[in-house]
């Protein structure tokens, strides 16, 4: 047992941000730490710089007490060093089976067995329910699926030194449990030692042996799970705000007054090809409907026909008068707007966060008024102090941001406008527990007079403020909760049973 590897006084800097300042920790082999902290902490920094992505300003990283030559991530393969980086280092044109073993070099092929290799990803990706052929082309995959070929590809070599960077972000329930369970599995068959970082810490407690904590890109402690609170965990994460940050808790809403005359909007028998099958509902005015259920059950198909961008059967009317809904210009003419937490494909990188967080708003306004630089402006200010975006001024690009900084930039457009219909597509995953209060309280403000169909792959993000929970199943509506029944343990079961019992 004993220290394998050290990291020793690494720095980084960009520009005036210190990402990573004098980070100094211990790793032992077989043990799974949890680096959590805020959105812009520097843990994704962090792990491209033992990866060799990056090069530190300063620093060292040692292997039983030899110091390593990193230069580039093959050479941090060498000495046992993989990683699944947040924003998947995949390559869109190649099929899946090219990426995977993009990291083999062919000098090496005779020493390598390949078909074993092939056989134990192929394996692992089956325990996650994920039948992709290995010659499907990286593009044509969906999010989820992307995500699990990152992560097998990073299992390949069977690294000794293993980085997960938010790795659970587009997985469903029972793939997190089965990763959970590979992960446990190498700690202890292969010794391997694991860096997981998620920003669900019961995941963290769940699986993690230890949580190194970041802030401001320093180290603010390592903590042994078995011995500290949630809480405690939670409080050096975000410093002196900590009381505000307790686990989310459900007060149940002072029940909707009886919705008078129309409902705001009312979907009748909608149908999306073979995704979504006969869905009918009624959203009051000022009502939240959370929508839950296993991933890829419809949900997000059922939002995205009605703001316009599948194709579907049915009908969608609007305070009563009917309305046929093409494309998200015609959503947005009738106060729908959608957002959603893929954002893969979502935001403009080259593009400043000021722009960004306007999109939607100009499009808004410009389908009403022209467009005011100066609201745009004031927009922006607003949202990033809101939300707590880690940027130094709005007209920075968005390429810059961590990963869930540019979430909330994501994010923040659709809540700059004041919709009559909000549309939320599982818009959380990656956003910090932080900026998660902050922007559920912003749902919760915005929803005033208006409705709300939320949909998370996260019950708990769920509970706070919805006033009824719908179960999807296979693309249909199986079950309704609401009041009492609105428990976290009871959906989960509906979601998994699928059977309207
Ligand atoms: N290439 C870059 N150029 C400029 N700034 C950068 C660059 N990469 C990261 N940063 C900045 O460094 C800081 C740390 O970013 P990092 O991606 O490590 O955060 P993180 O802890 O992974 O956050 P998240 O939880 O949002 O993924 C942030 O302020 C970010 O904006
Ligand atoms: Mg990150």
């Amino acid at each position: 047992m004993g220290e394998m590897w050290r990291l020793e006084g690494l720095t980084k800097s960009f520009g005036p941000i210190k990402a990573v300042e004098d980070f100094t920790c211990s790793l032992e082999e077989g043990r799974i730490y949890g680096l959590v902290g805020g959105n812009g902490a520097g843990k994704s920094t962090l792990v491209r710089l033992v990866t060799g992505v990056l090069k530190p300003d300063r620093g060292r990283i040692l292997k039983e007490g030899k110091e390593l030559v990193i230069r580039s991530p093959k050479d941090a393969r060498r000495y046992g060093i993989a990683a699944a980086y947040q924003e998947f280092s995949l390559v869109p044109d190649l099929p899946v089976i090219n990426n995977l073993l993009l990291n083999i070099e062919p000098t090496k092929l005779g020493f390598i067995d390949i078909d074993r290799m092939i056989y134990k990803v192929a394996e692992f990706m089956d325990k996650l329910g994920v039948n992709i052929p290995l010659d499907k082309l990286v593009r044509e995959l969906s999010p989820s699926e992307k995500q699990v070929v990152e992560i097998a590809k990073s299992l390949i070599l069977e690294p000794q030194l293993l980085f997960l960077d938010e790795p659970t972000n587009y997985l469903s329930e029972e793939q997190r449990e089965e990763l959970f369970k590979t992960m446990i599995e190498i700690k202890n068959n292969a010794r391997t030692t694991i860096v997981f970082i998620s920003h669900r810490i019961e995941e963290v407690f769940r699986v993690s042996d230890q949580a190194i904590v970041l802030r401001n890109g320093r180290l603010v402690d390592i903590y042994d799970l078995g011995k500290v609170s949630m809480d405690e965990v939670v409080k050096a994460m975000v410093g002196e705000l900590a009381e505000e940050f307790r686990g989310y808790k459900y007060v149940p809403k002072a029940a909707v007054e009886a919705v008078s005359g129309k409902p705001v909007i009312s979907v009748r028998n909608l149908s999306v090809n073979d995704k979504v099958k006969d869905v009918s509902l009624d959203v009051g005015r000022g009502e939240i409907v959370g929508l839950a259920g296993l991933l890829g059950q419809g949900q997000s198909e059922f939002l995205r026909a009605i703001y316009g961008l599948l194709p579907y059967e049915g009908a969608i009317s609007l305070e009563g008068r009917d309305v046929k809904i093409n494309s998200p210009r015609d959503a947005l003419k009738h106060g729908i707007v959608y957002v959603s937490g893929d954002t893969l494909e979502g935001v403009f990188l080259l593009r400043s966060i000021r722009e960004n967080i306007s999109l939607i708003l100009n499009l808004w306004r410009g389908l009403h008024k022209p467009v005011l630089s100066k609201l745009e402006k004031e927009h922006a200010v607003k949202m990033i102090k809101k939300l707590n975006i880690a940027c130094r001024d709005p007209d920075q690009p968005v390429l810059y941001l961590s990963g869930g900084n540019r979430q909330k930039v994501y994010l923040a457009r659709g809540l700059t406008v004041n919709p009559k219909v909000l549309l939320l597509d599982d818009p959380l995953k990656g956003v910090d527990i932080r900026a998660k209060k902050e922007i559920l309280n912003i749902v919760k403000e915005l929803a005033g007079d208006k409705a709300v169909l939320f949909f998370s792959s996260d019950i708990k993000e769920l509970l706070p403020i919805v006033d009824r929970v719908l179960v999807f199943f296979e693309g249909r509506i199986i079950r309704e909760f609401k009041g009492e029944e609105l428990r976290e343990d009871l959906i989960m079961e509906a979601s998994i049973k699928g059977t309207a019992g």
